[in-house]
């Protein structure tokens, strides 16, 4: 059959044209929210007696084939039909006659795209937020099992104080947890319905918007129609959620792939998301985690992409906007994809206490421990307590022993007001329990944050 809009272009198109102009390559894949929001277009013509009941009744029985048709791979998708909703239009005109052809009354494909696109990206924040949700149960049990592992603390990839495993991982739960919170505040904000913008300007016709925004799930209409057809915000707010999502998701990769290295040794990856080598058969590699930080940078390209095509275009539709889908459909995926395998190999990883610990013995990590006890033991100002801590470790490090191994005597013979308790001081666990301010390390303040994090995820 021929193509469906044949006004002022009357001579056929030009096969290079329709390959070029084509988005049902890609937008195929909005078939299910297109019928969805043709169901919704067409409850609300006929409600407001804009199409008759027989037609509406053709309309949906006509939905529901090409539906199926498109779920049994019969349909047969043209390139020459431009896009998702022209090609199902055309066939539901074949199927059901006239009554196809009333379907398009009071709508235009330009809030049509704006409204399938929508629905699109509004199904995935919520499927994104169940997987951070998923990765987060993982996390907070991680946690749980480890609040008196102990771990350096790392400043400049260097050891800096002793701190626990969970507190480590809870750092991540707080990033998956403003991640979540975007996605959240996206979708809200969002929930609005672009149906019955028409092409730019309102329609004539006595449509109703609060009624088939409420179908379609939406809380109420957008206000202003030249805005709605032109605005790609709720896409650029996806793609951005999820560049951030994927940095936090690459920046916990990176450790991942540190930490499972012979130097470190604090993870191992379970076989099943491990890969090996195809000559050095000794070889485990970190894959997963690798692949996760290369993908960021793709998602950060598809955000800068979209940002750059909409900065210059006039109000209202423009056929750049076109290129809006395929960014997002594969930062989408990604996103999810990213979030399931990484849920999977945290939760299949082995965590290695004892090299944790003995990490812990390497780099001094009470150095500030022992400033802070000549400071309020024997009231050396801190400056001073900093060199005189400084020139200790150098000893130490000559001897090739940890501060936290330091001889008594020689402590003492530094400062007479040095006391025996000093060595509790010196102790890694101690030092790391005495960083109990709110939000600290401390074996009872990451307890205490497990709690919080927990009412956070049972509440959702
Ligand atoms: N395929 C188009 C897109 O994805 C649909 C909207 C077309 N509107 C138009 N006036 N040409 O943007």
């Amino acid at each position: 059959m021929a193509k469906l809009a044949t006004g002022r272009v009357q001579k056929k198109s030009s096969h290079l044209l329709d390959s070029f102009n084509s988005s049902l390559p890609f937008d195929k894949k909005l078939y299910l929210e297109d019928i969805k929001g043709s169901i919704a277009h067409a409850t609300m013509l006929n409600h407001q007696k804009i199409i008759s009941d027989d037609d509406f009744k053709l309309i949906l029985d006509g939905l529901k084939k090409v539906k199926e048709e498109i779920e049994s791979k019969k349909f047969d998708f043209d390139i020459s039909d431009e896009d998702i909703h022209m090609a199902i239009e055309k066939r539901l005109t074949e199927l059901i006659g006239d009554a196809g052809k009333r379907l398009h009354t009071a709508r235009s494909r330009n809030d049509q795209v704006a409204l399938d696109f929508r629905l699109y990206v509004q199904r995935n924040n919520l499927k994104i937020m169940s997987l951070i949700k998923e990765l987060e149960l993982v996390i907070l049990d991680i946690a749980n099992r480890h609040t008196d592992t102990m771990l350096p603390g790392f400043t400049h990839l260097q050891h800096a104080q002793p701190i626990n495993f969970a507190y480590h991982m809870l750092a991540y739960m707080s990033m998956f947890k403003r991640d979540y919170e975007r996605f959240e505040d996206s979708y809200k904000r969002n929930n609005l319905s672009p149906l019955g913008c028409a092409a730019l300007a309102g329609t004539p016709y006595p449509i109703d918007r609060d009624f088939s925004a409420k179908l379609l799930g939406f809380e109420k209409p957008t206000i202003n129609c030249l805005d709605t057809v032109s605005d790609r915000d709720f896409a650029l707010e996806i793609l951005f959620n999820i560049a951030t999502l994927m940095m936090h998701i690459s920046r916990l990769s990176e450790e991942l792939i540190l930490w499972s290295s012979s130097e470190f040794g604090f993870v191992e990856l379970s076989d099943e998301f491990s890969t090996s080598s195809s000559i050095m058969p000794q070889k485990k590699n970190p894959d997963v985690p690798e692949l996760l930080r290369g993908k960021t940078g793709r998602v950060y390209g598809n955000l800068i992409s979209l940002l750059t095509v909409l900065k210059g275009l006039p109000l209202a539709y423009n056929k750049d906007m076109q290129e809006d889908k395929e960014g997002v459909f594969d930062s989408v995926e990604n996103a999810k994809l990213s979030l399931e395998i990484l849920t999977q190999t945290l939760k299949t990883m082995s965590i290695k206490k004892d090299r944790m610990q003995e990490a812990c013995m390497v780099g001094h990590l009470s150095a500030t421990d022992l400033a802070d006890y000549l400071v309020n033991k024997c009231g050396i100002p801190f400056r001073d307590a900093y060199k005189i801590t400084g020139e200790l470790v150098a000893g130490c490090e000559k001897k090739g022993i940890d501060l936290s191994q330091i001889h008594f005597d020689e402590l003492k013979s530094v400062d007479d007001r040095i006391d025996e308790d000093v060595l509790e001081h010196l102790d890694l666990k101690n030092s790391m329990n005495a960083r109990d301010s709110f939000g600290g390390t401390a074996t009872k303040r990451a307890k205490e944050q497990i709690e919080i994090f927990k009412g956070w995820l049972d509440e959702l």
